[in-house]
């Protein structure tokens, strides 16, 4: 999540490639289109909408949410602009942005975000926050299981990475849980708040993922 965007630097996009890109992949790739809802058994995960920047913002602008990871925008405005470029740049065919929806609500509580990390979306990182309210509550895991499996059977990426700053116990904690392998420290690799922080990084691979997904295969404790 750390180095996943919450700015607008790469807005200014030719909007002309976005527009060509959204027209000529329509049928092999509708997501860049738009994103398909996802039906947990605690969550749906759909679109990001404008309408969600209210609740986005008292989610996760929290102290205990934001500690870690980019600084979210802190305004509902920031938080629209946020949501407009989440759209561009999935229609780009890069990047893809999930709003996370308990059931028997309207409005996201979290995201969750897969960019490419190279063309062709072979290898992505993945981030995600929730709003403490629901932590712990099983939302996460239902959700992060989804967006791997569309991660890797839609998108088509095989390598899906993560990095969590050390100090960040319940990241590291989700994703330890999910089923990512810890591969290595990433020595001061994230600025936050004036200060370079250690981050682990995690990995799944499309084959491990598959693999525990059969029948009878431990995945997720
Ligand atoms: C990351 C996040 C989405 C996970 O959702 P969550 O509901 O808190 O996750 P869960 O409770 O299902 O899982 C977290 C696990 O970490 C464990 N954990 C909590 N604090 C921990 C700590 N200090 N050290 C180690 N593990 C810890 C929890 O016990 C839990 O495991 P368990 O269910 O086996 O007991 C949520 O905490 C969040 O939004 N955090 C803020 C944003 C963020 O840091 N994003 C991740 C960046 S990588």
């Amino acid at each position: 999540m750390e180095k996943m965007p919450f700015h607008e630097s790469d807005e200014i996009r030719d909007v002309h490639a976005v527009m060509i890109a959204a027209a000529t992949e329509v049928t092999s790739t509708d997501w860049r289109r738009k994103l398909p809802v996802l039906t947990g058994s605690l969550a749906t995960l759909r679109e990001l909408r404008l309408s969600d920047a209210p609740a986005l913002l008292a989610m996760l602008s929290t102290e205990e949410v934001a500690r870690f990871i980019s600084p979210p925008p802190t305004t509902i405005e920031g938080f629209e602009r946020f949501i407009a470029w989440a759209h561009r740049e999935r229609a780009t065919g890069g990047y893809v942005c999930f709003a996370v929806v308990p059931h028997g609500m309207d409005t996201a509580v979290g995201i969750f975000q897969v960019r490419q990390l190279e063309p062709g979306f072979s290898t992505a990182e993945w981030g995600f926050a929730i709003g403490s309210a629901f932590w712990g509550t099983g939302v996460f895991v239902d959700a992060a299981k989804l967006v791997v499996d569309f991660t890797f059977d839609v998108i088509g990426t095989h390598r899906l990475e993560a990095r969590a700053a050390i100090a960040n116990g319940r990241g590291n904690g989700a994703l330890r849980k999910i089923g990512a392998t810890q591969e290595g420290v990433l020595r001061k690799s994230f600025l936050r708040d004036g200060e370079y922080l250690d981050q682990t990084l995690w990995t799944i691979l499309e084959d491990d993922w598959r693999r525990s997904r059969t029948p009878g295969a431990t995945r997720v404790h």
